[in-house]
Order: structure tokens, then sequence, then C-alpha cells
């Protein structure tokens, strides 16, 4: 997969690249992530990107021109372009598993107040990472980049994204390592006992009991199994006795 972040700040991105995971990613050429400076694409001798905003108001408004620029000079038939805004789709597991299997991407971060109204006709796509308001793009950027190269094949295990949070409609289950005591907490015996059918039970049912504590919107959502059930009608027998 390629992908290219077209922002004004590139700094801000370099450092995320160079390390752990996403580091290797690129050095396995299993992914490449190019920076691009929007500021290269002014015609301006001062390289300004931004204006002040017809009908008055505050702050500058990056400028449809130069975004117009960078994008076509940076985007091939294959580009999925996505902007970057909190009025785009809410971003989700499910959308960053979709983003994973384009062969090319343009993420396009804004800065400032805003951008003018007409860039948004010169992409696919439009994300939010959330509702709140940043500075600028680059860091929704960088959620974007990390959710979506880890999914890529051979960046990790296989079978350690497919248990992760949101990737079955539920939260993951709880993990634990040594010590199997620690300030009088244990693990849970089942873990340690080695049966694997009792270990994989034991997964789904506290997996289906964290997502039914703390995101039960979740679980309307999900189809679930006959054992998914049977787990379930357990756990809500549990918590009515535990008060
Ligand atoms: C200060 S924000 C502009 C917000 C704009 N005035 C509005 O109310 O919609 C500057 C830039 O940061 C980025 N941004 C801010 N919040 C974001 C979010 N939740 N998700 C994705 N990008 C965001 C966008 O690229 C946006 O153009």
């Amino acid at each position: 997969m390629k992908i290219k972040i077209l922002t004004l700040f590139p700094n801000m991105l370099e450092g995320v690249f160079k390390e752990s995971i996403l580091k290797r990613a690129i050095e396995q050429k299993i992914c490449s992530v190019e920076l691009i400076d929007m500021r290269t694409y002014s015609l301006d001798k001062h390289h300004h990107v931004d204006d002040t905003p017809y009908g008055g108001g505050a702050g500058m408004v990056l400028a449809c021109d130069v975004v117009d620029r960078a994008i076509e000079a940076n985007s091939t038939k294959e580009s999925y372009k996505v902007l970057l805004t909190p009025q785009g789709r809410t971003y989700k597991q499910a959308i960053a598993r979709e983003l994973s299997s384009k062969s090319e991407l343009i993420l396009v971060c804004g800065h400032y107040e805003g951008f003018d109204e007409r860039i948004r006709s010169f992409v696919d796509d439009e994300i939010s990472i959330g509702d709140y308001v940043l500075t600028g793009g680059e860091l929704a950027a960088v959620v974007l980049c990390d959710s979506i190269i880890r999914l890529l094949e051979h960046t990790i295990r296989k079978e350690s994204s497919e248990d992760d949070s949101f990737s079955d409609g539920l939260l993951e289950y709880p993990q634990y390592t040594r010590p199997v005591e620690y300030k009088g907490s244990r693990v849970p015996e089942v873990l340690v006992n080695g049966n694997h059918k009792l270990i994989r039970e034991y997964r789904l049912k506290e997996s289906l009991r964290k997502t039914y504590v703390r995101r039960p919107d979740l679980l309307v959502k999900k189809e679930l199994t006959k054992e998914e059930e049977r787990l379930l009608a357990e756990i809500r027998e549990e918590q009515k006795s535990n008060g």
C-alpha cells in the first residue's frame, strides 16, 4: 500500500513512522508513507497557502487551488483520497479495515480555521476521528495510518488483529502475563491450566462480559451465535446476583 499525507507540517509526522511496528512495516516494504508539503504547491512567492474568509470571521482558511494542485500532482487512478475533517464520517475499526484494502491512499490534512468548502469535491471520502476539534488533520492522519498499517498482511500476526476489540463486534477479553499473583490479585485459574477448550470459552465469555458492561451499544448491533446467547444469559444472571 502507498500512503501519501498532504500536510503543511510534515515535521509533525516524521517521528511516528520511525518507530516500532510502523517503522518495520515500511522497512519491509509492506507499505510506503510519503509526507508531502502542500506549501510547495503554492504559486505565491511567499508560499502562502491560506487567506481570510469571505464574509469575515476569525482565522484563516486553507485555499482550494493549493490543495487541488497538491492532490492532482500526487494522485493516480488508484488513489483513494480522504479529507480529514471533524465533519466527516466517524472513524471506526470497520473503516480502517475498508481502507486497508486500498492500494493507494491520499490523506489531506486541513489546518487553521478550516479549508475552502470546494476542497470537498476533490476527495472520495471525509473522515473524522471523533467529536472534538484538533488544530490540524495531522494527528488524525496518524491515527488512520497506524490503524490501517497494522491490518496489512504481514505487519502483525493475523491472529492478533482478529481478536482485537471491535473486530467481531466485541471488546477484547482480559489479558494477563507473569507473575501469576501480584499484590494479592491472581490470574484466573482457567488461563494457567492449559485446557484450550476451556480457555476459548472463558475468553469468549469475558469478551461478552466486557462488552455488556462497557459498551452495551455494540451488543445491540451484533448477531449473536447460540453459544454467545447462552453465555450472555449467564453473564446477566451473574451481574444480577452480584448486585
Ligand atoms: C481547527 S480544525 C477546523 C475545524 C472547523 N472550523 C470546523 O468547525 O469544522 C482544523 C483542521 O483540523 C482537522 N481536524 C480537526 N478536528 C478533526 C477531527 N476530529 N477529525 C479529523 N480531522 C480533524 C481538519 O483537517 C480541520 O480542517
